[in-house]
C-alpha cells in the first residue's frame, strides 16, 4: 500500500527528527567549559541495556538519548548468600545499613559476619568512553540497578537529564552512581541520583581533572540509613588529585554525611547550591584541599563544615568578606546563607589567591535566589526551565560575574594517606590499585586506628553549637 507506506515514512522521519533535537541542552560552564561529548553525532536511543552498554563503552562519539527507563537489576545475576557484615554505625537492624565484604578489602575488620544478597550489576558501573554525550529525554531517562564509570584517562563527556537509582541501597559498597577516577572534561548536569549504596558521585583517587557538577539533585532519603535515620551518609566524595570542580545550583537533601567529603590536592567551588535537612555534615574539607564556598543556601543542616583532623583550606563568604574577592577575582564574592543550621566559617584567603583559572563563564547569584532556583531547575525533567548553561541564567544586580582569576597553581602531589584496616597501616603502593579496588577497599583517610576509621559514618545527629559533631577523637572518621 503506497499511501500506508507513505504515512509510515512521515511517521519515522517525524520521530526521527524530533529524536535529532533532542541533544544536549546549553553548555558546560565553569571549569568543565569546552566540554562537547558526543558534539553534533546524531542523538540515537539504544533499544536495550546491551545496545546502551555498548553505545557508552565504544570508541565513536555518541550522543545517546536516554528515552526510557534502563533496567539493569539482576542483568548480572545475584550474589545470593553472599559475605556481608554488621558495622558498628548500624545499630538499627534492617533499617540500617550492612556493608558488602568486597574481594580484597577488609574494610569488615572484626565487624561480625553476615550472609546477604545483592545485585551484581550495581557493584561496578558502565564504562563510558571518551565523547559522549548521555542524554534524558523529557523526564524519561532512567539508569536502574547500575552506575557510570569514567576511569583511566576519558574525557569529554556530557551527562545529562537522567536518573541514576537503585544500586543496592542496603549496601554499603552496594554501588557508586557515578565515579571519576582519571579524567578530563567532564560536566554532570540535571542529574537526579538517589537510592545509591555507597556513594551518589566519587572522583578519585586519579586526578580527574577539569569538571562540572551542576543542577543535579542528590536525594538521599532512604530507608536503608548508615545513620539509622531516613538518610544518606555517603552523597559526594572528591578524592582526586588537581581536580578543579565546579559545583553549582545542586540541591542536596536529606543527607547525613559528606556532601560533599574532599581531598588531596583538590579545587572545588561551590556556589549557588541548596542544602536541606542534612542531619550530620556538608562539607568536610581535608588535606591540601581548596574549597571557595559562596551564594549558596543552607537550611537545617547540623554541621555545615566539619572539623576534619587534617583540615584543608576554607573561604566561606559571608557577609563581612565579600569584597576580599575582588583582587585575586576581579568580582566580589557572594556570601552564603545559613538558616537552622550550625556554622560556616573559612576565611583562608589563599584560597582565592591561587584559585585557578577556567571558570570566566560563570554567574554567580545572590543567596537570596537560591532555594527557590534551584528547587525548580535541579534534577531530571527540567531542563526546559532554562539553566543548561550560565549564558541563559539572568544576571542579577547582586550576581558577580567572573572576571578574571589568578594564574593557575597546581600544588604538588603528595600521595600521604594510608589505607588502614584493624591492625594494618601501611599505605599500599599506589601503582597496585585499580579504582575497582581502590572503590572496594573503601579509602580511610590518615591516620585510621581501627573499625570506627575505617569509614564508618560520623555520629553527629544532634545539632551542636559547634558544628563539630561528636567526633570522639576518633582519626579517619567519615570514609
Ligand atoms: C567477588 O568476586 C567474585 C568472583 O570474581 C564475583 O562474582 C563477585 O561479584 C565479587 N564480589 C564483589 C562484591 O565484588
Ligand atoms: C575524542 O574526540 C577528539 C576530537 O575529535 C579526538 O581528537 C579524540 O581522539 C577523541 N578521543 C577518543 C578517545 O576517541
Ligand atoms: C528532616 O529530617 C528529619 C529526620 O529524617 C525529619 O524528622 C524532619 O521532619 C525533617 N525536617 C523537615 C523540615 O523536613
Ligand atoms: C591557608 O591555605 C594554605 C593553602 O592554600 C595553607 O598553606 C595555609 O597554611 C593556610 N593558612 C591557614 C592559616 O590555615
Ligand atoms: C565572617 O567570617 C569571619 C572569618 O571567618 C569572621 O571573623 C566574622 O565574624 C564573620 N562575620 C559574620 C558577619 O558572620
Ligand atoms: C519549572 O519552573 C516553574 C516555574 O518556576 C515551576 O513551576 C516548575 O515546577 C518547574 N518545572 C519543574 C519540572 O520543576
Amino acid at each position: 500500500m503506497p499511501l500506508l507506506r507513505h504515512l509510515l515514512t512521515a511517521t519515522a522521519l517525524l520521530g526521527a527528527s524530533a529524536q535529532a533535537a533532542t541533544g544536549v541542552t546549553g553548555s558546560a560552564f565553569g571549569f568543565a567549559s569546552g566540554t562537547t561529548g558526543g558534539g553534533d553525532a546524531t542523538p540515537a536511543a539504544p533499544s536495550d541495556i546491551t545496545e546502551l552498554t555498548t553505545w557508552l563503552s565504544d570508541s565513536t562519539p555518541r550522543v545517546i538519548l536516554i528515552d526510557k527507563e534502563f533496567n539493569f537489576l539482576d542483568s548480572e545475576g545475584k550474589c545470593t548468600d553472599c559475605e556481608c557484615c554488621k558495622p558498628s554505625s548500624n545499630t538499627c537492624g534492617s533499617s540500617g545499613q550492612n556493608a558488602v565484604k568486597q574481594n580484597g578489602s577488609d574494610w569488615c575488620g572484626s565487624y561480625p559476619s553476615l550472609t546477604c544478597t545483592y545485585d551484581n550489576a550495581a557493584i561496578e558501573g558502565l564504562e563510558v568512553a571518551s565523547n559522549k554525550s548521555i542524554v534524558g529525554v523529557g523526564s524519561a531517562g532512567v539508569i536502574r540497578g547500575k552506575g557510570l564509570r569514567m576511569v583511566n584517562g576519558v574525557s569529554n563527556i556530557i551527562v545529562q537529564n537522567i536518573h541514576i537509582t537503585q544500586l543496592n541501597p542496603e549496601f554499603i559498597w552496594g554501588g557508586d552512581a557515578i565515579t571519576l577516577d582519571g579524567t578530563n572534561n567532564i560536566w554532570i548536569d540535571h542529574v537526579k541520583i538517589n537510592l545509591i549504596g555507597r556513594q551518589m558521585f566519587v572522583a578519585g583517587y586519579e586526578a580527574s581533572h577539569s569538571v562540572t557538577i551542576s543542577n543535579s539533585e542528590f536525594d538521599g532519603q532512604t530507608s536503608w540509613s548508615a545513620t539509622c535515620n531516613g538518610h544518606h551518609y555517603w552523597t559526594v566524595l572528591g578524592y582526586g588529585h588537581n581536580d578543579k570542580v565546579t559545583f553549582a545550583n545542586n540541591y542536596l537533601h536529606h543527607t547525613s554525611g559528606r556532601s560533599p567529603k574532599l581531598e588531596f590536592n583538590s579545587y572545588w567551588h561551590a556556589y549557588n547550591n541548596y542544602w536541606f535537612n542534612n542531619t550530620g555534615h556538608a562539607f568536610d574539607v581535608g588535606e591540601n584541599t581548596r574549597a571557595l564556598i559562596e551564594g549558596n543556601v543552607m537550611v537545617d543542616v547540623n554541621t555545615p563544615l566539619l572539623a576534619d583532623s587534617n583540615p584543608g583550606a576554607v573561604f566561606a563568604v559571608n557577609s563581612s568578606d565579600v569584597s576580599t574577592c575582588t583582587k585575586a577575582l576581579g568580582r566580589t564574592c557572594v556570601a552564603n546563607t545559613l538558616i537552622s543550621s550550625g556554622t560556616l566559617t573559612g576565611s583562608n584567603s589563599s584560597v582565592i589567591s591561587s584559585w585557578p583559572s577556567g571558570e570566566s563563564d560563570i554567574t554567580v547569584k545572590a543567596a537570596s535566589q537560591v532555594a527557590a532556583y534551584v528547587k525548580a531547575n535541579a534534577g531530571i525533567g527540567k531542563l526546559s526551565n532554562g539553566s543548561g548553561s550560565s549564558s541563559t541564567v539572568a544576571a542579577v544586580a547582586t550576581s558577580a560575574v567572573a572576571k578574571r582569576a589568578g594564574p593557575e597553581r597546581d600544588a604538588p602531589y603528595v600521595p600521604a594517606f594510608s589505607e588502614a584496616g584493624p591492625g594494618a597501616s601501611a599505605v599500599p603502593s599506589q601503582a597496585s590499585w585499580s579504582w575497582r579496588k581502590v572503590s572496594t577497599d573503601g579509602p580511610a583517610p590518615t591516620g585510621a586506628s581501627g573499625p570506627q576509621g575505617l569509614g564508618a559514618p560520623v555520629q553527629g545527629s544532634a545539632p551542636q553549637a559547634t558544628g563539630h559533631g561528636h567526633h570522639h577523637g576518633h582519626h579517619g572518621h567519615g570514609n
